[in-house]
């Protein structure tokens, strides 16, 4: 076969970027600084700080380097370590196409939010604390009565996540080089508003106590199992690792550029924008609590309670600016949110599309957007709530992404060899990895991930049903992980002629 050129990213920085701001999104804001404030406060940063080393940061390396190694997307690597593991990378595809089409539904929500800042619609003053939930889970969501029933769509959502899908379109359809310029605003852009964010959150009275609840340490909750398995499946999440995209990232990296250096720029600029965010949620967490004078556990620190109740609530509370502080706060949202999207679509999805089937970038591209997009109708639905972001988040977002990662690991180290790939690695990379790498990639990630899958996975949802969920509703968790595995092994089995376009 003919050597077919791959599309590259123009230059390093445009690169990072894009992998920053695929690890920067909505966790960062919300997962991150309610796990720290629950599990330890500064404690909680030592465990944190060891799984990003000893787990992030080398499976990082790992997903760059056989990206860049094959020069292929993930199914396309792992069929290049032997055709029976291709279906891993599918398998990590499907997970990823899957998250994507919620993941828009939430940006949709923030969209929604911003227009309805303008007049700042859930509420002024007092009477905003108790208008905010109200106007969020009946007048946005308009909820249903649970996973049965599913109700109608929500038009405005519906009309965000067109625009969000229409967008994404115009970021992708022509490759890495635009997404490359786009990320530098979707990083920026984001950062420059947590940092406003902050400054009002800095100033708002009760502000030092809620940085307190955030860092105070309790050093004997390191004994807590808890506490490790919250610190490493943040660290899975945060650094989107195994969704499949950042082989595709990889996969743009030229031949003689470097990868230790890469990872360890994105981890951590990843995770100091998490810490970054703390002191914004947390400073306004207090000014919510001093101002309407309840304790910290009935305020929402966590999830889309923080983001479309409680900083909301602050929105309305505080003495001015209110409509400004609630459009740059949504906007932010968004903004963290997109490129986390773009990277799932185009380096979860649409290449290992193209690099299977050979379709023009374009046609990969629209075929993508629509079908997830429908998919994501479903979502905003007044039952879409408990099916997305919950049900179906448990499915790929969680067991998807540790399984697939912890067997990537796997079959990479053991089976590929990690000693050959670090020796690639090192070859053109800046900072030279030592043998201890190939332990970590081998044993102590995929044990890490396997901790949280059996302890925070298994043990919870076989004992009860997740979430309080009737069985049934439940039990699609399993069903999810079964199908797209299947899906998987067919895709697998399907035999093309590979990539044909030049690009
Ligand atoms: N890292 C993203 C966040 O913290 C979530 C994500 C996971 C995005 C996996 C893409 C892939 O919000």
């Amino acid at each position: 076969m003919a050597e077919v050129t791959r599309e590259r990213w123009t230059s390093r920085h445009f690169f990072l970027f894009a992998a920053i701001g695929s690890a920067i999104g909505l966790g960062n804001v919300w997962r991150f600084p309610y796990l720290t404030y629950e599990y330890g406060g500064g404690a909680f940063l030592i465990p944190w700080i060891i799984g990003l080393i000893v787990m992030g940061v080398p499976w990082m390396m790992m997903e760059f380097g056989m990206g860049r190694y094959f020069q292929r997307s993930a199914p396309g690597v792992f069929e290049g370590i032997g055709k029976k593991w291709e279906w891993l990378g599918w398998w990590a595809v499907f997970c990823a196409f899957l998250i994507i089409t919620y993941y828009t539904v939430i940006m949709a929500w923030a969209l929604r939010y911003v227009v309805s800042s303008f007049t700042v619609e859930w509420g002024m003053g007092k009477a905003g604390a108790e208008g905010a939930a109200p106007y969020f889970f009946e007048k946005v969501l308009n909820l249903s009565s649970g996973p049965g029933v599913l109700g109608g769509l929500q038009w405005p959502l519906v009309a965000g996540l067109a625009f969000t899908w229409i967008a994404l379109f115009f970021i992708m359809f022509k490759g890495v080089r635009v997404i490359g310029r786009v990320a530098v605003w979707t990083v920026s852009i984001p950062w420059a508003l947590l940092v406003i964010l902050l400054i009002r959150g800095l100033t708002l009275p009760g502000a030092v106590d809620g940085l307190n609840y955030y860092l105070t340490p309790d050093f004997n909750a390191l004994r807590n199992p808890d506490l490790w398995f919250g610190a490493f499946s943040q660290i899975a999440f945060t650094l989107s690792l195994g969704m499949a995209g950042m082989y595709a990232y990889g996969s743009f990296i030229a031949k003689k550029a470097d990868v230790t250096n890469n990872a360890f720029i994105t981890s951590f600029s990843n995770c100091a924008t998490s810490f970054f965010a703390g002191f914004a949620v947390f400073s306004t967490v207090g000014f919510i609590m001093q101002a309407l004078s309840i304790p910290i556990g009935d305020v929402a620190t966590k999830s889309v309670g923080l983001a479309f109740v409680s900083y909301p609530v602050a929105i309305s509370m505080m003495p001015g600016a209110n409509a400004l502080i609630g459009i740059l706060f949504f906007l932010c949202l968004f903004f963290l949110g997109i490129d986390s999207a773009f990277f799932l679509a185009y380096g979860g999805v649409i290449t290992p599309i193209r690099d299977k089937f050979g379709l023009s970038r374009v046609k990969a591209t629209a075929i993508v957007c629509v079908i997830a997009f429908l998919i994501g109708l479903i979502f905003t639905t007044s039952g879409g709530l408990y099916w997305g972001p919950d049900i179906l988040d448990r499915a790929v977002g969680f067991y998807g992404l540790l399984l697939t990662g912890a067997l990537a690991c796997i079959v990479v180290g053991w089976v590929y060899g990690a000693k050959k790939l670090r020796e690639h690695i090192n070859e053109t990379s800046d900072i030279k990895v030592g043998a201890w790498w190939d332990w970590l990639l081998k044993v102590v990630v995929p044990a890490g991930l396997l901790f949280v899958v059996i302890y925070g996975g298994f043990m919870k949802d076989i004992a009860a049903p997740y979430g309080g969920y009737p069985l049934w509703a439940a039990s699609m968790i399993w069903v999810i992980l079964a199908v797209t595995l299947g899906l998987s092994f067919w895709l697998q089995a399907v035999k093309t002629k590979g990539p044909k376009e030049v690009s």
